[in-house]
């Protein structure tokens, strides 16, 4: 048995610690783990390397991924899948841990329905994976962000300004609904519930002012986009010195919080076990409070929604 282990899409704080944690119990179970180069581009370049207990030392802590990652868009077709499945087991790999987002289970399903055992694990920051309630490195990307908004509310506030800060999270606003609830935004944009009424921001921003507030933190999700544009409008509109922020890459950099070492671990680990048990295409997922496992097809046909109860709340607390 040869498990081959791959990261891939955007890095996460915490992939390492899957990686760690796959190569780690494999090697205590006696089974072979092959690191693939740049996810899913490393399995079409035969980019392999064997890894042992000393390679996965001192990368716990480490943002990144030490098995670097890529977006391979060639993986999209048919005959490259069935490329990649016939590499794959000339290589003796008959399992695979795929590390990434919904994007990477496609690929991944796709290497299972050509006789490869396909395992998942979640990882991105933007935490749109809809059959986990946890993806590895969202917790410590929205420190991270939280952190930076912080330092923004002082400098904004010194200037009695308005700012609108962009965050990740592709077309999903989990960033942004954590970060507008834990920074104490007056505004929250998020793709998933954003009206484009942008004169209902400046007449807002204008009763505010009107009350004696000083201060106007507009925290916009990445997939709302034109922040550069939204910060022009309001300063035209208000008068209010108004500047854009976008945080963008540092929000995937970083040690890894806690939490995501933590759970990143356990999702690696039993990644393994469902291996050496002899499971078959799966994805390791958190959910309702537990860490469990789902099929990979079933897993990628579920939906996800923002948290209705912090939506709810949000609504109340950003104004
Ligand atoms: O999926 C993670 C993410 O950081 C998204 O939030 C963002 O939209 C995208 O990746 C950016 O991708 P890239 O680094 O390829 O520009």
């Amino acid at each position: 048995m040869t498990i081959g282990i791959l990261t891939s899409g955007g890095d996460a704080p915490g992939m390492n610690a899957a990686v760690r944690a796959v190569v780690r119990s494999a090697i205590v179970d006696g089974i072979k783990v092959v690191g693939i180069k740049r996810g899913f581009q490393g399995i079409l370049d035969e980019d392999f390397e064997e890894m042992n207990s000393l390679s996965v030392a001192d990368i716990l802590s480490k943002g990144g991924t030490k098995l670097l990652t890529a977006r391979c868009y060639e993986f999209l077709t048919a005959k490259v899948q069935d490329y990649a499945a016939d590499v794959l087991k000339k290589h003796g790999i008959d399992n695979l841990v795929v590390i990434g987002g919904d994007g990477s289970f496609k690929g991944g399903a796709a290497l299972a329905e050509r006789g490869i055992n396909v395992i998942g694990v979640p990882a991105t920051i933007d935490m749109d994976v809809a059959c986990t309630d946890y993806t590895i490195g969202f917790d410590t990307a929205i420190n991270t962000a939280m952190e930076a908004i912080d330092k923004i509310r002082d400098t904004s506030l010194s200037h009695e300004r308005a700012s609108v800060i962009e965050v990740m999270g592709r077309s999903a606003g989990y960033i942004a609904l954590y970060c507008g609830i834990a920074n104490g935004a007056e505004e929250l944009l998020l793709p998933e519930t954003y009206d484009h009424n942008t004169q209902a921001i400046i007449d807002r921003i204008k009763a505010a002012q009107a009350r004696g507030k000083k201060l106007h933190m507009i925290v916009s999700a990445e997939g709302i986009g034109n922040s550069v544009g939204l910060a022009k409008e309001i300063e035209d509109a208000t008068g209010i010195e108004t500047r854009a922020i976008i945080l963008g890459h540092m929000q995937r950099g970083g040690s890894p919080s806690c939490k995501d070492r933590v759970y990143a671990s356990t999702m690696g680990f039993m990644a393994e076990s469902l291996i050496r048990e002899g499971k078959r295409n799966r994805v390791v997922v958190y959910k309702n409070g537990e860490f469990t496992n789902f099929d990979i097809l079933d897993a990628l046909a579920m939906r996800k929604t923002l948290p209705n109860d912090l939506l709810v709340m949000s609504r109340k607390l950003i104004r």
